[in-house]
C-alpha cells in the first residue's frame, strides 16, 4: 500500500500526474510558439514525436527549429516529473527508421530529487520570451559558469558574444533581416504565426513590440510590429548574447540543443534575468557560417539567446496561449 504521495513503483506515474506535468510541460518556449510536439502514454512509458503538421517549410526547412522545440518542451517535462518525484529515463531517438520519434522516457521513484529541481519547475510557470531592450544582466559571470555546465551534458557549447563582435552580430541580424524582407513564403508563414489574439498557438500581438521599441534592440527577429508604444524608453539593449553550438548537425544534435536551452532559459528564469531566444541569425547558411566563425571552438551554431535583466518597476510580461493538452496527447491503455 502506497501513501497518495509515494510514486507507484510498479506503474510509474497515474494518468492524473502525466496530465499535470504535460500540461506544465506545454508553457515550453517554441519557434513561433508552434508548438510542435505530441505524447502518447501507453500506462508505462512516454513517448514524444515531432507533429508534422507544424512544421514551418520557409522558416524551418530541415526542422531544426522544430526539433530544438521539441528538445525544450522535453527538458520542461523532465524537470516537472523530477519535481513530482519521478527519475525519468530518457532514451533519445529509440527507433533509428522514424526520425520523428525523439524520445521514449521510462520512470523510477525519485524521491529526493537534487536541490533546484522543484524551483526550476516552478520557474516553468514564470519564464516568458521579453522582447524589448533589457539592462545587463545581474550576477553575470557567477551564473554564466552554470549555464555552461547546464548546457555540456547535452553536448551544446555555450559561449557569450561579447561587446567586441556586438556590431558584427548586428550586422547579422540585419543583413538575416533583408534577406528575408522579400521571401514570400517565410513573410506568409510569419504572419500566419504572429500577431493574432484569441488562439491558441502563435505569437500573440501582447508578445510583440513597437516599431520605436524595436529600434532599441540590434538583435532580434523582425515581427509584424505591435502598435505604437515605448516601453522601457530609457533604455537601449544591453543584454549579453551568447550562442549555443553542436559538434555537429542532425536530429540528435537539435534535441539536445533544445534541452540545453530549456535548462538555460530555467536557470536565467531563476536568477531573475529576462531572456529571449533569437534564431533568424541562425537559420540561413550564410548566416550559421557567419556565426560559427565568432565562436572559438568553430561549433556548429544552433540559436542565440539574449539575456538580461527586466526593469524591476514593471508588470509581468502576459503569458502566450498555449494548446489544450487534449490536442497534444494521446492516452492508449498498457
Ligand atoms: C527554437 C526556437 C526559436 C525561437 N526563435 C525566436 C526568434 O527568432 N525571435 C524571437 O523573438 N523569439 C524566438 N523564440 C521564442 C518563441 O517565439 C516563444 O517561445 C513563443 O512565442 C512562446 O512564447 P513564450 O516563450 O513567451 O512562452 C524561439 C523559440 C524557440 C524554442
Amino acid at each position: 500500500m502506497t501513501s497518495p504521495n509515494t510514486p507507484d513503483i510498479r506503474t510509474g506515474p497515474d494518468n492524473d500526474t502525466v496530465l499535470t506535468v504535460l500540461r506544465l510541460a506545454q508553457r515550453a518556449p517554441s519557434v513561433h510558439n508552434t508548438q510542435p510536439w505530441h505524447w502518447t502514454f501507453d500506462g508505462i512509458r512516454l513517448h514524444l514525436h515531432t507533429d508534422p503538421d507544424r512544421m514551418l517549410p520557409a522558416t524551418d526547412p530541415h526542422g531544426r527549429q522544430q526539433v530544438i522545440s521539441c528538445g525544450a518542451v522535453l527538458h520542461h517535462a523532465r524537470t516537472a516529473f523530477a519535481a513530482h518525484g519521478w527519475h525519468t529515463d530518457t532514451t533519445r531517438m529509440p527507433d533509428p527508421h522514424r526520425p520523428n520519434y525523439l524520445a521514449a522516457i521510462e520512470f523510477r521513484p525519485w524521491p529526493n530529487p537534487p536541490a533546484g529541481v522543484a524551483t526550476r519547475a516552478e520557474m516553468i510557470a514564470r519564464r516568458r520570451t521579453d522582447r524589448l531592450p533589457l539592462l545587463p544582466p545581474q550576477g553575470w559571470n557567477g551564473l554564466l559558469h552554470s549555464l555552461r555546465k547546464l548546457a555540456s551534458p547535452h553536448e551544446t557549447t555555450l559561449d557569450v558574444l561579447d561587446k567586441s563582435t556586438r556590431a558584427r552580430l548586428a550586422g547579422l541580424s540585419a543583413q538575416a533581416a533583408a534577406a528575408r524582407k522579400h521571401d514570400d513564403m517565410y513573410q506568409m508563414e510569419l504572419h500566419w504565426w504572429a500577431g493574432h489574439s484569441g488562439v491558441p498557438e502563435g505569437v500573440p500581438r501582447s508578445a510583440l513590440v513597437s516599431d520605436a521599441e524595436f529600434a532599441r534592440v540590434d538583435v532580434g527577429r523582425v515581427f509584424p510590429s505591435a502598435p505604437h508604444s515605448v516601453r522601457r524608453a530609457e533604455l537601449t539593449d544591453q543584454a549579453e548574447v551568447v550562442a549555443l553550438g553542436s559538434t555537429g548537425e542532425s536530429v540528435p544534435h537539435w534535441l539536445h540543443t533544445g534541452e540545453a536551452l530549456s535548462a538555460i532559459l530555467l536557470e536565467c528564469t531563476t536568477a531573475g534575468l529576462a531572456t529571449c531566444a533569437v534564431t533568424h541569425v541562425t537559420e540561413l547558411a550564410a548566416g550559421r557560417r557567419a556565426i560559427a566563425d565568432l565562436l572559438p571552438h568553430h561549433a556548429v551554431p544552433q540559436a542565440v539567446i539574449r539575456i538580461g535583466t527586466a526593469p524591476s518597476d514593471e508588470p509581468e510580461l502576459p503569458p502566450t496561449p498555449r494548446r489544450p493538452l487534449a490536442d497534444v496527447l494521446t492516452i492508449r491503455r498498457p
